[in-house]
């Protein structure tokens, strides 16, 4: 966790987001885009500052879980999946209630839910006395931003104010997951998992468009799904092979720009490429942490195409293969070696 901001900030981004303006602050997760959940004509300011399409829906962020009671038709395996998971990166769809202004939901009639544990969040939200709505902060298409420094960049003249609360713990967004009575479905993996998320409900199923963005159809269950997302600007290519494999093609290219992700172990193998550590070998929390910031690095150096093995897809690295594919173009190139 960063810094803690004086008091003054708080009072003053509260009544910025009460005025219907937008506050960047952090979450353990990714920084968001603050806007208040209740102002239906500040809303769509949040869409420009991204350039993000409006039937993207936004997440609502309350300071307790019994919060939601305002905003949408809670069930009891909400509570007990609150008890579990919040506050916490769990974001739960819901039926909304009709003082959700559908700017926030994109039209649909259901609402997400987040109750986030970072205490800048927290506090910002009962400061402002409202839920806030608040997408990742960043440009639409660009990687989540995870550091105060990608925020300002990307929100510079277009957030009314920023807290930089230093670095996002987790590094990847929330869980996301649509209730059917006792069943959850996970439209978007994230640091809490279907494992953990079994223990709760009666039954968890992974959406295929978490493993497949592309096979999902003209109406995803997550608008979100179908946009091309967390990219760098270098293309970013995953191939279906381990380290070695990917080390081995690597050190056969013959070209300027190339960057690779890998392991500390494994980078002093790399003889000719730009390298970007994930931390130490396996260490799949680490790789979840930096993966954005290696992104916005790897462009800042100037790599023009970035390489990295394709990821395991169970537990917490199931969010990594998520966003690594859609990162990808939703290509698993192959080397040919
Ligand atoms: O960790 C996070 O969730 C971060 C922090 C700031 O809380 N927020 C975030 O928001 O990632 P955003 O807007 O970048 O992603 C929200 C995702 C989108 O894919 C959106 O389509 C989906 O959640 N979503 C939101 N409301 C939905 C709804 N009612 N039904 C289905 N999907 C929904
Ligand atoms: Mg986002």
């Amino acid at each position: 966790m960063g810094k803690e901001p004086d008091e003054t900030i708080y009072k003053e981004c509260a009544e910025i987001i009460r005025d219907g303006g937008l506050v960047a602050f952090p979450t353990e997760t990714v920084y968001g885009l603050g806007v208040s959940a209740f102002r239906a004509e500040a809303v769509p300011k949040v869409f420009e500052a991204k350039g993000r399409p409006s039937d993207n829906p936004l997440i609502v962020h309350v300071a307790y879980p019994e919060d939601a009671e305002d905003i949408a038709q809670t069930s009891e395996l909400y509570y007990k999946l609150a008890e579990r998971f919040m506050p916490g990166p769990l974001t739960v769809i819901l039926p909304k209630k009709d003082n959700i202004p559908e700017a926030v939901t994109g039209g649909l009639d259901s609402v997400g839910v987040r109750c986030p544990s970072h205490p800048v969040a927290h506090k910002l939200i009962i400061e402002a006395g409202v839920p806030i709505a608040a997408p990742s902060a960043n440009l639409s298409g660009a990687p989540s931003p995870t550091l105060g420094v990608h925020v300002m960049r990307d929100m510079k003249g277009r957030a009314d104010a920023v807290i930089d609360g230093g670095s996002c713990d987790f590094g990847l967004e929330s869980t996301v997951i649509k209730l059917f009575g006792e069943d959850a479905v996970i439209l978007r993996p994230g640091a809490v998992t279907e494992e953990e998320l079994s223990e709760v409900c009666r039954s968890v199923t992974v959406s295929d468009a978490v493993k497949n963005p592309e096979k999902t159809g003209e109406r995803p269950e997550s608008p979100g799904m179908k946009y091309k997302h967390y990219s760098p600007n270098a293309e970013f290519i995953l191939l279906d092979t381990d380290s070695t494999g990917v080390i081995n093609y690597v050190n056969s290219l013959d070209e300027k720009g190339i960057g690779v992700i890998l392991s500390d172990e494994e980078i002093p193998r790399v003889n000719n490429a730009m390298v970007f550590s994930y931390g130490k070998k396996d260490d799949i929390r680490e790789y979840c942490h930096r993966l954005f910031a290696i992104f916005r690095d790897a462009d800042d150096k100037g790599v023009t195409k970035l390489f990295a093995p394709l990821p395991d897809d169970k537990g917490q690295s199931l969010a990594l293969y998520n966003r690594m594919i859609r990162a990808a173009g939703n290509k698993i190139s192959k080397t040919n070696q």
